[in-house]
């Protein structure tokens, strides 16, 4: 049955392509040429700004990326900048832009640039998927806008943009039928600009042929569009149902004592491996425990820290793509006045921090409200 179905879609896509192939590239290229994007990082086609633009753009919108990348290539101008920094300086670069296992790869990559590759920036696909943190559409993105080779630069927006085009409904979380639009870009793509051919795809993708309410009319591709013409574009591509995203309920312990925050370093290379957080414990599932009721929490706590002092921080929930953080902080403000050096130990990962290095540590977002309330002004 699936077989069949990806052969109907075959069948209907080589249909469309023979009809209207030829016309999209000119109307694409044309349409780029008077309405491309000033972005910064189309103005230096060098690899590696280009590398840096599509690691920052993955899962990240193109408005929150700029002044990251902007700041990023003044404090990195030069891959081996970037391979002589720390991953706590690039950590803390990176903070606020999420998916931070990005940061990691990208200076693992830059090493392995200046360590495998003598500096030389690999321009082969094979070369580039062994990299961290490249996958298919971002070698085929690089591949084709700094080295221009026709490589296709496949992702959801793509697909929904050809699902449109060709009216099949080609599902963009499908990673087979993602396979099969990238073998249909492919062929489309021209030998001469495929770089621009790509960017003017997502282009597309981000301002006319939106997710919701596309912008039709304004399109230059409207005339071969058979979603516009049947007039199911805002139909297409089919979603499939949505699960619900799994809730995390914590509670957040910032335990204080000689003004200075007790901090830890998240480990190993799941969520927000390398970045700080305060003590927290996991209240269980939802539906296990009921939610945390933050006056016996507090109690609770009382009777464990009868010399502290402790203070409710409040609410705060912080949804991830994949999984939503329900929290409740409260401040333990400790009695004790043994000495401490304030220095991170490398063994346990534990640090008493003052006011300033709390600032300057690379913290998580979902973490960042707790973190200001602490910080004097
Ligand atoms: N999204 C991913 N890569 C992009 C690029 N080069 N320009 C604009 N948006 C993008």
């Amino acid at each position: 049955m699936l077989k069949i179905e990806a052969q109907a879609r075959a069948v209907q896509s080589q249909k469309w392509s023979a009809a209207a192939g030829q016309r999209l590239t000119a109307l694409l290229l044309d349409w780029f040429a008077r309405s491309a994007r000033f972005l910064p990082w189309r103005q230096n086609k060098d690899p590696y700004p280009v590398w840096l633009s599509e690691i920052m753009l993955q899962q990240t919108q193109v408005q929150t990326v700029i002044p990251y990348y902007q700041k990023f290539l003044e404090t990195w101008p030069t891959l081996a900048k970037l391979a002589a920094a720390s991953e706590e300086q690039v950590l803390k670069q990176w903070e606020g832009l999420g998916y931070y296992s990005r940061a990691r790869n990208l200076l693992s990559a830059a090493r392995l640039v200046i360590n495998l590759h003598q500096g030389q920036f690999p321009s082969t696909e094979k070369d580039l998927l062994s990299l961290p943190g490249i996958g298919e559409y971002t070698a085929g993105a690089i591949l084709s806008i700094a080295f221009g080779k026709k490589m296709a630069a496949v992702d959801g927006n793509v697909v929904r943009v050809f699902s449109r085009l060709t009216a099949i409904p080609w599902q963009p979380a499908d990673p087979d039928q993602r396979r099969e639009v990238r073998r249909f870009v492919e062929n489309l793509l021209p030998d001469a600009c495929p770089g621009d051919w790509n960017e003017a795809m997502m282009d597309l993708g981000a301002t006319i042929c939106r997710p919701r309410q596309p912008q039709c009319p304004m399109c230059p591709l409207n005339e071969i569009c058979q979603a516009r013409q049947l007039g199911i574009a805002d139909q297409l591509p089919m979603k499939p149902a949505k699960k619900p995203v799994p809730v995390k309920k914590l509670v957040v312990l910032v335990f204080s004592n000689q003004g200075r925050f007790h901090v830890h370093q998240r480990q190993g290379k799941g969520l927000l491996a390398g970045l700080f957080e305060f003590d927290w414990f996991d209240w269980g599932e939802a539906a296990a425990k009921g939610d945390p009721d933050p006056s016996s929490i507090q109690a609770e706590l009382g009777k464990r820290f009868p010399k502290a002092a402790i203070r409710p921080l409040g609410p705060y929930t912080h949804a991830f793509t994949h999984l939503q953080w329900q929290m409740d902080a409260f401040l333990i403000t400790l009695a004790s006045q043994a000495p401490f050096d304030g220095q991170l130990d490398v063994q346990s990962h534990d640090f008493w921090a003052t006011p300033e290095q709390l600032q300057s540590l690379p913290f998580p977002k979902a973490l960042d409200g707790y973190r200001q309330k602490l910080l004097p002004g």
